[in-house]
């Protein structure tokens, strides 16, 4: 495999049925072990011509409740984010590189546990589908784990974050964060300066679409 090559962007043969079909197969996926914890699926979103892809890790709780990306407090960073960038999210196809909610029960919470490379690996096979139907300009891999499934384990975010990779296949990556690391540091002194770089990069995201 070459080095820049995820598991998403090798498997891109896949067949041609349309987004929404592709969504309802997803419903039943038992690739892994995660949809048994799960409420739902929550598949991409947004239209089939989107020119841009972001790419997430796997839906929180409350994506898991609405069945839909992106909707809880990093997503709602994320469309603030977007909108100062003069990005339109409803022109977007937001996505995860894992489609179901991994937590560890603590009380009556669901916290929220990383997925692994066998479970980021094996629902790879979607977001290659996705992809393969949306044929986005440019993909946008928020953090570590779309990064993995996109380009594979030669990307570091904390030393590509900002650069455009382009894979032998597929289209090309810009790598970022995640935004939930920013609603970490958030009220911290250095939040306003970490929120303000990540919307310099999506107005970089931004610029790349308009050439
Ligand atoms: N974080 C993600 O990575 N994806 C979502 O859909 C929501 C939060």
């Amino acid at each position: 495999m070459s080095e820049l090559l995820g598991p998403a962007l090798v498997q891109r043969e896949v067949d041609d049925s349309s987004l929404e079909e592709l969504h309802a197969d997803a419903a039943s996926c038992r690739r892994c072990d995660l949809y048994s914890g799960a409420t739902q699926i929550v598949f991409g979103e947004g239209p089939k011509t989107a020119e841009v892809v972001f790419v997430g890790e796997q839906p929180g709780d409350k994506e898991d409740l609405a069945g839909r990306p992106f909707v809880g407090p990093a997503g709602k960073l994320l469309d603030r984010c977007l909108e100062e960038a003069g990005i339109e999210r409803n022109h977007c196809y937001l996505t995860n590189a894992v489609k179901h909610f991994k937590f560890e029960p603590r009380g009556k919470r669901r916290i929220h546990a990383k997925p692994n490379k066998g479970e980021i690996k094996v629902c790879a096979w979607w977001l290659a589908a996705e992809l393969r139907l949306v044929r986005p300009k440019l993909v946008v891999a928020l953090g570590a784990t779309a990064a993995y499934s996109l380009l594979g384990s030669h990307v570091k975010v904390t030393r590509d974050r900002g650069s455009v990779l382009r894979p032998p296949i597929g289209p090309p990556v810009f790598i970022t964060i995640h935004p939930s690391s920013l609603l970490r540091i958030f009220d911290q002194p250095t939040g306003g300066r970490a929120v303000a770089r990540f919307v310099d990069e999506m107005r970089r995201v931004r610029a790349f679409l308009e050439r």
